[in-house]
């Protein structure tokens, strides 16, 4: 019987959710999710999101986990190996190395800032601060050129590091330490929240009490998007990771887990974040701006919230970390796979093309905030091209390929983990990677661009 060779990846299955937990909980969860639910309506807008991330997200990422450890190799490489006789399939793996490098040239961004926010929360910068105060220090942090540049190459080299320590020793060693550290920043944040008195109710109330009159097209458009964004899907990210899981894991259970840690997480951050809003009178609704000018605002305002902004901002920035190692991550392994470079190389290359780009977005808050495009500046440009448009469009074809080009008895197997486990709801997922999902993504695809 031929031997499983776990080297080239995760050496357990913990190890593996951890690692692509990581990936997927980032700036998305707690940066994203509750402004995005603030400006559609709350609750109903968190019920659909939570319907959208098991219907569509898990299917789909257990698509992205069979292709990554079917064929055991990067994002490029898997198209390549998995469809030999039809070389047009690679295009869809360049989309994704596409994808990853503007996504991670802008993210890269608001990660850098979180490390200024730390710098400011622990020396004590913000507090004390009338709220006009708090606003201009954002405004002419992000709109200045030397220090959103600085923290955002500081952000990009320590993602570099990790990523050239390797996936076992990298990785999964950061993931496996950082994630539980996460999980228990946030529920001390929750506790804090949740003890402040008034505003619990109207928070809470805010965060769950579905409100469906507030939720149109667009809304339900916003819902799905986010759901991409925050599980990682549609641009090869879960392919890499894939490749890495042990043969002897199961995928859906796998897929399960990390869709509910992703989810736990931004509910739990809306739990810090809603409370506490409306327990200092502030508006849920007030954009990307909701956690570094709104927040600190409410942090003045509490007991202890020094120390509060604090632990915020390192949650912030370890749950930013662990994405941008996963958006590294899918450059690094096809440079080494496919071109043949060595990592540490691949690492600094990548790194010091995703700056090189990456402080084009920087720059938009400030020097070039006038270079826009349909009225959008490079950094809201790239977000909204990447979020709306080529991770569900990177999601279709990847349907397409898997569901209707490849055979279905391969599927089976490897999901089936080469039938030594029972893939009880395989019909369900095939009909899903199908009909189901390709038809949900040709919709806000269109409706996107409608829009
Ligand atoms: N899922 C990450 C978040 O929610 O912050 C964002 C992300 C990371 C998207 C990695 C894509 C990716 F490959």
């Amino acid at each position: 019987m031929a031997t499983i060779d776990n080297s080239r990846g995760f050496t357990s299955n913990v190890g593996a959710i951890l690692a692509a937990a990581g990936g997927a909980v980032g700036l998305g969860n707690i940066w994203r999710f509750p402004y995005m639910l603030g400006q559609n309506g709350g609750g109903a807008f968190l019920l659909v999101y939570v319907f959208f991330v098991l219907t569509i997200g898990v299917p789909l990422m257990m698509t992205e986990f069979i292709i990554g450890r079917r064929s055991q190799k990067n994002v490029v490489g898997a198209y390549k190996s998995l469809s030999p006789n039809h070389k047009g399939w690679i295009v869809l793996g360049v989309f994704g190395i596409v994808c990853a490098f503007l996504i991670y040239a802008f993210y890269s961004v608001v990660a850098g800032w979180t490390l200024n926010y730390i710098v400011l929360s622990c020396s004590s910068q913000l507090a004390g601060k009338e709220p006009e105060a708090i606003t201009l220090l954002f405004q002419s942090f992000t709109e200045s050129s030397f220090w959103p540049l600085f923290y955002q190459l500081l952000f990009l080299t320590l993602t570099g590091v990790v990523i050239t320590m390797g996936v076992q020793k990298g990785i999964e060693k950061v993931s496996k330490i950082l994630m539980p550290v996460l999980f228990f920043l946030l529920i001390l944040m929750c506790v804090r929240s949740l003890t402040l008195g008034e505003g619990t109710k109207e928070g809470l109330n805010f965060l769950f009490k579905p409100d469906f009159s507030k939720l149109d097209g667009s809304s339900i458009l916003a819902a799905l998007g986010q759901s991409f964004f925050s599980l990682s899907i549609g641009m090869g990210a879960m392919v890499t990771y894939g490749s890495y899981i042990r043969k002897e894991d199961k995928l859906f259970n796998t897929s399960l887990w990390i869709a509910g840690c992703d989810s736990l997480v931004a509910i739990l951050a809306g739990i810090v974040i809603f409370p506490a809003v409306f327990a200092f009178g502030m508006d849920p609704a007030s954009g990307p701006e909701l956690v570094y000018i709104v927040l600190p605002n409410v942090f003045n305002s509490m007991p202890a919230g020094g120390l509060f902004a604090v632990v915020f901002f390192v949650l912030l920035g370890i749950a930013a970390l662990t994405s941008t190692i996963s958006l590294l991550e899918i450059l690094v392994a096809f440079a080494v796979e496919e071109l043949h470079w060595k990592r540490s190389t691949a690492s600094i290359l990548c790194t010091a093309i995703v700056f090189l780009i990456g402080a084009l977005c920087t720059l938009s808050f400030g020097p070039l905030k006038d270079a826009t495009l349909f009225g959008k500046t490079i950094f809201d440009l790239f977000d909204l091209i990447t979020a709306s448009y080529l991770m569900p469009i990177g999601a279709l074809f990847m349907t397409i390929f898997l569901g209707w080009c490849y055979p279905k008895v391969e599927v089976r197997d490897e999901l089936s983990n080469g039938g030594v486990i029972k893939a009880r709801a395989f019909e369900l997922y095939y009909f899903v990677l199908r009909y189901l999902a390709p038809i949900a993504l040709l919709f806000i695809i269109v409706s996107g661009i409608i829009n």
